[in-house]
């Protein structure tokens, strides 16, 4: 039977909690699928300062980079908030990506018509959305030099070569080719010279896709537009910052943002998380919505190890929980026949891939 080794970064706060639901998805459609999963777990984040002093330990890297895949839920904290940067539990998860080289960051936002009245935005407007962020990951402004801090000043640099944009230029071009064929290029070109090498570049990316019809867009303007008509939206290609502002947008156009998955693709395997944080306001009392780690493990089955049909089988499963009525508290207004908690939430997508 074909094993594949998965690295489990639950992190912090809810992390934990989703993590554990998603492995039980995950065994669940393996088993069905016939071949086998073998889990390592890892510290990251806060929980990993607590225990090492660091945010990323070097084993948990080492782990990752060996692993087919990571799974990983959140982290961060009050707790560690007042901690130098280089020691607070995001510079963790941002030294696994570049680690990992996993550059390529894909959210998919697609509306659920059972929750089409969750979303903020009226249900006109949000009816079939389909859409995908492809965010660059691992440079940009998180990443650039110079950055400092003196006591009453702060620096950061937003740049960008022409092979970091080429390369996931590229990616958004592949992925317009089996979507609707459409990119929309994001940035600020108007004012940043980044911005002006990101047009420049991925416009000649666009030479090599002829199918694909591309537009580019100013970051402020796509953030209105994706309220006003976030259907005219195929393929949203945009660099670091840009997109880690757009796809926590994008998660309201679906109605929470408990339900939205990522990948991130690198040389090997890649990093499955959900887009939201570690949410310490609900830590600990059972009541995450578990959906969005769920997705990502199906989004780990399709990527990293190409078992499409277990990929499959983990989202019929989350689409017929959420058909049957099931609900956790952020989403429990809309539609709710049964609330669900977290432990909830996770054994009945579990059990309806085991009975599907
Ligand atoms: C995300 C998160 C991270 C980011 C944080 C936790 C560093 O907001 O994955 O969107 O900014 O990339
Ligand atoms: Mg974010």
């Amino acid at each position: 039977m074909k094993t594949y080794d998965i690295a489990v970064i639950g992190g912090d706060g809810i992390g934990v909690e989703i993590v554990r639901e998603a492995i039980k998805s995950l065994d669940a459609a393996a088993k069905k699928e016939g071949f086998g999963l073998l889990y390592k777990e890892y510290l990251m984040g806060g929980a990993a300062i607590d225990a090492t002093g660091e945010p990323l330990p070097k084993e948990t890297l080492k782990g990752a980079k060996s692993a087919d895949a990571v799974l990983f839920g959140a982290i961060g904290g009050t707790k560690w908030d007042n901690l130098p940067r280089n020691l607070r539990p995001e510079t963790g998860l941002l030294a696994l990506r570049k680690g990992l080289d996993a550059f390529a960051n894909l959210r998919p936002v697609k509306v659920f018509d059972e929750l089409i009245d969750a979303s903020a935005l009226k249900s006109e407007v949000v009816r079939g959305v389909d859409l995908l962020v492809v965010r660059e990951l691992v440079g940009g402004i998180y990443f650039g030099e110079p950055r400092g801090r003196d006591k009453d000043r702060g620096w950061n640099t937003m740049a960008y070569n022409e092979a970091e944009i080429d390369r996931i230029g590229r990616v958004a071009f592949e992925a317009a080719m089996k979507r609707n064929k459409k990119v929309c290029s994001v940035d600020k070109a108007n004012v940043l010279d980044v911005s002006q090498l990101w047009r420049d570049v991925v416009t000649n990316v666009a030479k090599e896709y002829p199918q694909v019809e591309l537009t580019h867009m100013y970051i402020d303007n796509a953030a209105m537009q994706l309220v006003n008509n976030p259907r005219q939206f195929d393929v949203i290609l945009t660099g670091n910052l840009f997109g880690d502002i757009l796809s926590d947008e994008a998660s309201m156009i679906g109605g929470s943002i408990g339900l939205l998955p990522s990948s991130s693709r690198g040389a090997k395997g890649g990093i499955f998380e959900p887009i939201h944080g570690s949410a310490p306001d609900i830590a600990g009392k059972g009541i995450a919505n578990p959906l969005a780690t769920i997705l990502s493990a199906a989004m780990l089955c399709e990527f990293a190890l190409q078992e499409i049909g277990a990929a499959r089988r983990i989202e019929n499963a989350v689409k017929k929980a959420l058909a049957l009525g099931y609900r956790t508290p952020d989403i429990a207004k809309f539609g709710a026949l049964r609330q669900a908690n977290t432990t909830e939430m996770g054994d009945i997508v579990a059990k309806l891939i085991a009975e599907g």
